[in-house]
């Protein structure tokens, strides 16, 4: 049977560090406050003239790097974000150009928070079809631009960053499972609601801004990322504790914790990187895997959920060998 496996990884997070302290000067808020909602310390803003596709390139160029490949290798191009640099070309297609490769599928995937976990379902598809050989999936985003810095409800919870993965064809396994979810009758408990087509102007004033209803989303997350981990171990006939990471989605150290209680796993076997990134969206998965591939953390062979959940509702999981 073949797999896709992940054979590199990269992160990119801007300069720029915005503290608690500092939303303290700018919002009606306090880092005790921060800290104890949320978990989140600090977060990276891309400076003015950096766009999402900045982020994207050097997290790629790391992920191509570590797989030991060259960019010409690479033969579909996925890159999941909510804050594209333009409506269109695609992000994917803009990263393509910056890597000088041409003729390769390349294309974006919207699916808020879950867009990494989406991306990576296609490229398994991708993949175990035979129709690619060697995928570059990205997360990467931008979030501080359709953040309104006057909300102390929204603004203190975002961040910008970017995370990548080579995934590649192997007899060995790879990715178990994906699960891919939505319910778009809770489109308005999360959104950003302005667009293209409706209210262009908010747009156009760059007052497109993220609402959220945060008690709600909070309830719905807990409870359905308690469900998909059900799901994903029935799929694969696996025991709890036949899991050696959780890397999920860095939105709430809570909401984290929930989780991991439900798997009985310990909390130094969950990847936490939502103290200094804030909530990344699309980037926070490939980002925490990241960092623990790189600081030793995960080991090749060992079992890893990455799960996530986001603005439709969506939400979904990975189970993989890594
Ligand atoms: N500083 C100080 N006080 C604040 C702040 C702040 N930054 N923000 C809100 N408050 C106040 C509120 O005004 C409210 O005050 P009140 O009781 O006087 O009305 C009080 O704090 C409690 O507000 P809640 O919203 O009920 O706080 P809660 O404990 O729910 O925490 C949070 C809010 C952190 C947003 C939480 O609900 C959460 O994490 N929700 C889920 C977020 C999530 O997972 N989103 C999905 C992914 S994001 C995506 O897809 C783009």
């Amino acid at each position: 049977m073949k797999y896709s496996r992940i054979s590199g990884t990269g992160g990119y997070l801007p300069d720029r560090i915005l503290t608690n302290h500092d939303l303290e000067q700018m919002v009606d808020t306090s880092d005790e406050w921060i800290v104890s909602r949320t978990g989140i310390r600090e977060r990276h803003i891309a400076a003015d003239d950096q766009s999402t596709c900045d982020l994207a390139e050097q997290a790629a160029l790391q992920a191509i790097d570590a797989a030991g490949i060259t960019a010409d290798d690479v033969d579909l191009i996925i890159v999941a974000t909510t804050t594209p640099d333009r409506v269109f070309p695609s992000t994917a297609c803009l990263l393509q150009q910056r890597l000088d490769i041409h003729g390769c599928a390349a294309f974006d995937v919207q699916a808020v928070c879950t867009g990494f976990i989406y991306a990576l379902g296609v490229a398994d598809k991708f993949i175990r079809t035979g129709s690619a050989g060697r995928a570059l999936v990205v997360g990467a985003e931008t979030m501080s631009r359709i953040v309104d810095w006057n909300d102390r409800s929204t603004c203190v919870l975002f961040g910008d960053g970017a995370g990548a993965v080579i995934l590649e064809a192997s007899d060995e396994p790879g990715i178990l499972s994906t699960h891919l979810h939505a319910d778009g009758s809770y489109e308005n408990l999360l959104t950003v609601n302005a667009g293209v087509s409706i209210h262009p102007d908010a747009l156009m004033a760059g007052k497109a801004y993220v609402e959220m209803k945060g008690n709600e989303v909070f309830k719905v997350a807990v409870n359905t990322l308690g469900r998909i981990v059900d799901e994903t171990l029935e799929a694969n006939d696996l025991d709890k504790s036949e899991v050696d990471w959780l890397i999920p989605h860095q939105a709430n150290t809570r909401i984290i914790e929930a989780t991991a209680r439900k798997l009985k796993l310990p909390m130094d076997h969950v990847v936490m990187t939502v103290a200094e990134h804030g909530n990344t969206s699309a980037a926070s998965v490939p980002l925490a895997l990241d960092v623990a591939v790189r600081d030793g953390r995960i080991r090749r062979g060992e079992t890893l959920l990455m799960e996530a959940f986001g603005g439709g509702f969506t939400w979904g999981s990975v189970l993989m060998k890594y």
